[in-house]
């Protein structure tokens, strides 16, 4: 059970509004020392090979001025192997990678890439990096991702929040039981469970009271939602929401035990 919960600010899609233009701005690093200041506990940010999001250039410049941690999102290819290994971030997560998709869409299939993946988590391990697969909430998947030693996972929570916020509330609650039951699962088996992709402030207070997730990454909403207050104040907003659902979720738990520990000593008697 994770009493904290750590608050991790994508910044991509500063780099897509710039690159929409061409030139430097809006500069991603400076979001990134904006969020920092505003609370944000990581900065995170994927290099895709067709580098639609941040450069290369992004990324050296992100390692000299945030004083936070950076995870680097990467698909596992030798070519991003490469640069992780020579600019080592603090924590690096492993995505499944495709042209041709908006976003990144469904988890890394860890249980049939098990081979090719595990050279990259020994090796980024090797140098320092946490690394963590984005994966499904899948016993399976979980499985696998321990298998090859990794020692954290990020649910793809992106399902559930969409469904939720169309209002299909019998799928988004078949789908928040199954990232209950992989953090219950993940945490059990010895990995670190963070989540993320689609959290908003609507769905950010059901995922962060699941205690066993210790950090979410959060990216679009939040740099959609600056347009109209600043980067300042949504990540203020979405850290207190998470706050508040965890405190929450914490005081239940607490409050749960006490009765159980009432209950047997009464019997007990
Ligand atoms: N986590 C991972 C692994 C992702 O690929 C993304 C999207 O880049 C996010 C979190 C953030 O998702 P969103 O931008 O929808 O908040």
């Amino acid at each position: 059970m994770a009493s904290e919960l750590r608050l991790g600010v994508n910044v991509d899609h500063v780099a897509t509004i710039r690159n929409a233009r061409g030139g430097g701005l809006p500069d991603p690093v400076r979001a990134a020392c904006a969020a920092a200041a505003a609370g944000a506990d990581s900065i995170v940010a994927h290099l895709r090979e067709d580098r639609r999001h941040i450069s290369d250039d992004d990324l050296i410049r992100l390692l000299e001025a945030i004083e936070i941690p950076l995870t680097l999102e990467m698909a596992a290819t030798d070519e991003m192997l490469d640069i992780a290994l020579r600019h080592a971030p603090h924590a690096v997560c492993i995505v499944p990678e495709r042209r041709e998709e908006r976003t990144t869409e469904g988890g890394l299939d860890v249980v049939s890439g098990h081979n090719h993946l595990k050279r990259f988590v020994d090796d980024l391990g090797g140098g320092g990096a946490i690394v963590s697969m984005f994966i499904e909430p899948d016993q399976a998947q979980l499985d696998a991702s321990r298998s090859i030693g990794a020692p954290a996972v990020e649910i793809h929570v992106g399902a559930y929040c969409d469904a939720l916020i169309d209002g299909e509330h019998e799928t988004a609650e078949r789908l928040r039981q199954r990232i209950v039951d992989a953090a219950a699962y993940g945490a059990e088996i010895g990995l670190k469970v963070h989540a993320g992709h689609g959290i908003t402030f609507d769905t950010v207070g059901s995922i962060a009271a699941i205690l066993e997730i210790e950090e979410l990454n959060i990216g679009h909403f939040l740099i959609g939602d600056a347009i109209f207050g600043g980067l300042d104040s949504s990540i203020k907003r979405m850290r207190s929401l998470m706050d508040k659902a965890r405190a929450e979720a914490l005081g239940e738990a607490c409050l749960l035990y006490t009765s159980d520990a009432a209950d047997e000593e009464d019997s007990g008697d």
